[in-house]
């Protein structure tokens, strides 16, 4: 390429700038923006140089025409740049163009969680037999979460042990709630009998072991009717953990104690499956119910004389690591895709 070594008109110059317009790639570019700007022979470097040989006016006036003509230079050389570097639309067209037509490779799509999907299972199990879903808020008052159920004072789920307890100055103590029983009274202030509700969400416990982990997830359900008794409340679940967990479960009621149920019962479920586990054969407990203590209907203005009604409350895991033979229920919540893509 031909390139003038030292210009000293603006006639030299003009003719970089119609080098810098026909360059065919950018490596041209490159030579030419060296032969001007090179840091030991570049024309306009040693223009730049020369300078301090000139007298003042003359100095003056060649600096500012060398001025211009960097600007000049630099300019033409970065537009071109660009456009070379720029694909044509022509290419753009054949080459950059989506084929909608073309088969994509399959994409892995995700799925529920396997806790989220049971809890819509039993929404929809619960459902066909007449029953409501409500929620309530995670972050409980003590009041509700206690008090209204009938919960003593001295009672130990209150104790800082057992319960994550929220404290702020002069204001109403929180709690995470330990169970969704207290949507049972917030569903019961805003709703006439009769009715029936399942109410599922996350609850927290100050636990962890294969069992238990401080978050888990239950489903309540309540029902208030006129002749509510505890065989309804059997046939009920018997009948919905049947569907959701399969028809050869075996189930087994004992007495309990819960101070918002009167009398209180507690069901188990038998673990079973081929693991090689301690817990073979044994019992595993699901869940408590009852029939709604007579205290707690009159904490939600509801008349003990006039209703009456059943409620439970079941932990979501637990049956899941039976009906899938999950021997750790922390695996629940570790997000290891080995785990969650089986389900
Ligand atoms: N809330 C109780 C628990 O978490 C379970 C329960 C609910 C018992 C409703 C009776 C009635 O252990």
């Amino acid at each position: 390429m031909l390139v003038p070594a030292m210009p000293n008109d603006s006639h030299s110059w003009a003719n970089f700038i119609s080098q810098i317009q026909s360059a065919n790639n950018t490596a041209e570019l490159d030579s030419i923006e060296h032969a001007v700007f090179g840091r030991k022979n570049g024309a306009m470097t040693l223009a730049m140089q020369a300078l301090k040989n000139l007298k003042d006016e003359k100095r003056k006036s060649q600096a500012k025409e060398l001025n211009t003509q960097k600007v000049t230079i630099s300019t033409a050389l970065e537009e071109r740049r660009s456009e070379l570097v720029r694909p044509s639309e022509d290419v753009l067209v054949t080459q950059d163009a989506l084929d909608v037509t073309l088969n994509l490779p399959h994409t892995k799509s995700g799925h529920l969680h396997l806790v989220h999907e049971f809890i819509a299972q039993v929404e929809e199990v619960f459902g066909r037999m007449g029953f409501d879903v409500h929620y309530g808020p995670e972050i409980e008052t003590e009041d509700l979460n206690f008090t209204q159920l009938n919960i003593p004072e001295d009672h130990p789920a209150r104790d800082t042990q057992d319960t994550f307890w929220i404290k702020e100055k002069g204001k109403e103590k929180h709690v995470l709630r330990t169970h969704t029983s207290p949507v049972q009274i917030r569903y019961m202030r805003s709703h006439t009998p009769p009715f029936s509700a399942i109410f599922p969400g996350k609850v927290y416990r100050k636990d962890a072991d294969a069992t238990h982990s401080p978050m888990f997830h239950q489903f309540e359900g309540l029902m208030i009717g006129k002749d509510i008794s505890v065989a309804n409340l059997k046939a009920v679940l018997i009948t919905g953990l049947r569907e959701l967990i399969g028809r050869d479960v075996e189930f087994r009621f004992r007495t309990g104690f819960f101070p918002f149920t009167e009398p209180s019962l507690e069901m188990d479920m038998m673990w079973q499956g081929d693991l090689e586990d301690s817990r073979e054969g044994k019992w595993l407990e699901m869940g408590g119910c009852g029939m709604v203590h007579p205290n707690v209907l009159r904490n939600c203005n509801i008349d003990p004389e006039q209703w009456q009604g059943f409620a439970f409350g079941f932990g979501i895991e637990r049956p899941l690591m039976i009906k899938h033979q999950i021997p750790d229920l922390r695996a629940f919540f570790q997000g290891d895709l080995r785990f969650l893509e089986q389900f």
